[in-house]
């Protein structure tokens, strides 16, 4: 088949491996296809205002081992305004493009079916976020970078706790999602871990802290996922602030679970919060291989006309899945993987009782 008109864009907040993508996007629609790609700049926002750059092998030089997005990034879309979608149409009639890849996670990708499937453009997405909650694929690009980084901050906060008899709470991203805090935590040793999933009573965390203090190990890691929650009627944790896009602002639960720590169990508590250290540098050897093979996947999505789908990784098979399976609804912590990591917590049985199903 001959080449194409591809237009790109990245949505949403950045993660590495944005640029190993859209590398292996222009490098299949060029080399082996003859065809075109268009780069969007700034999410959406670019293809409603028709603005970005045509793109070329060159200018992706260098770009494999390098985080952020050449072509931006944000949350705006097209649904913010009542033209919006049409514009959407319009650009891609101007730009002479027969289809758009968008990489984004839930927020970017649901925009994408809508307008895909009202007819603005025919859209194949690539599920990208650090969180790894996209449903259909088992992993999305991003997160087993953020794995490593957080797992190296654990190993290095673990020799200062250790030198100071501290306990030291480390606050991982994780909106509603608790994938890096498990991951992360199994993988560094954390004593124990909270997620979003699995509500915590810190009266069970305190008893297991203190329990294994008195066993003589005076040094202690918690892992938290920003959005864990505390069992309804425990403690307090303030609303978080809303941002213009209606995204809870999260982060900062640690310095609540500390403070709890330090006062119920006497024990030094200190709190690190990684935040967007997750997100930004070089991806990992995996991402990049899961970015390229992602890149690869959805240029070949668009020549078989799988417009409506998302490129997905499961079973170490990439494919193309409906993006009406990827939206909706998000990929929890597989219950399996969080019995493992309770092996390793000192909460006794009463606290495993309250296990994800
Ligand atoms: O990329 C997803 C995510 O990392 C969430 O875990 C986090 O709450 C959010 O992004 C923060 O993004 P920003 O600070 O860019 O709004």
């Amino acid at each position: 088949m001959g080449g194409m008109g591809i237009g790109v864009l990245t949505g949403g907040g950045d993660c590495p491996g944005l640029n190993a993508v859209i590398r292996a996007v222009v490098r299949r629609e060029l080399r082996d296809f003859g065809g075109e790609v268009f780069g969007f700049h700034d999410g959406w926002r670019g293809v409603i205002e028709n603005r970005g750059e045509q793109l070329s092998v060159q200018r992706l030089r260098g770009s494999l081992p390098r985080g952020g997005t050449i072509l931006g990034t944000s949350r705006d879309h097209p649904y913010m305004s009542d033209d919006g979608p049409a514009r959407v149409a319009e650009t891609m009639a101007d730009r002479q493009l027969d289809a758009l890849i968008v990489i984004g996670g839930e927020g970017t990708l649901s925009c994408a079916k809508r307008i895909n499937d009202e007819g603005h453009a025919n859209v194949v997405g690539v599920p990208k976020t650090i969180d790894n909650d996209i449903s259909g694929t088992e992993r999305t690009f991003g997160f087993d970078t953020a794995v490593a980084i957080a797992t190296e901050a654990i190993d290095r906060l673990h020799t200062t706790a250790e030198s100071h008899d501290r306990i030291i709470v480390v606050e991982v991203m994780g909106r509603h999602v608790g994938h890096i805090a498990a991951w992360s935590g199994l993988a560094g040793g954390a004593t124990m871990t909270l997620i979003p999933e699995e509500p915590f009573d810190i009266a069970t965390v305190c008893e297991a802290l203190t329990r294994r203090h008195a066993a003589g190990k005076y040094a202690s890691i918690v892992v938290v996922a920003e959005g864990a929650l505390p069992m309804p009627g425990t403690i307090a944790v303030p609303e978080p602030d809303v941002d213009r896009f209606g995204h809870q602002r999260l982060g900062g639960i640690s310095h609540v679970i500390a403070h709890e720590i330090e006062n119920r169990t006497g024990f030094e508590t200190r709190v690190t919060i990684l935040g967007h250290t997750q997100r930004g540098g070089t991806p990992t050897a995996f991402d990049r291989v899961l970015c390229s093979r992602f890149g690869v996947a959805a240029v070949d999505a668009v020549h078989e006309g799988k417009f409506g789908h998302m490129v997905a990784i499961n079973s170490n098979h990439i494919d193309a899945v409906p993006l009406a399976d990827a939206v909706g609804q998000l990929k929890h912590v597989d219950p399996q993987l969080w019995e493992t990591a309770n092996v390793f917590f000192p909460t006794g049985e009463s606290a495993r009782s309250n296990r994800l199903g």
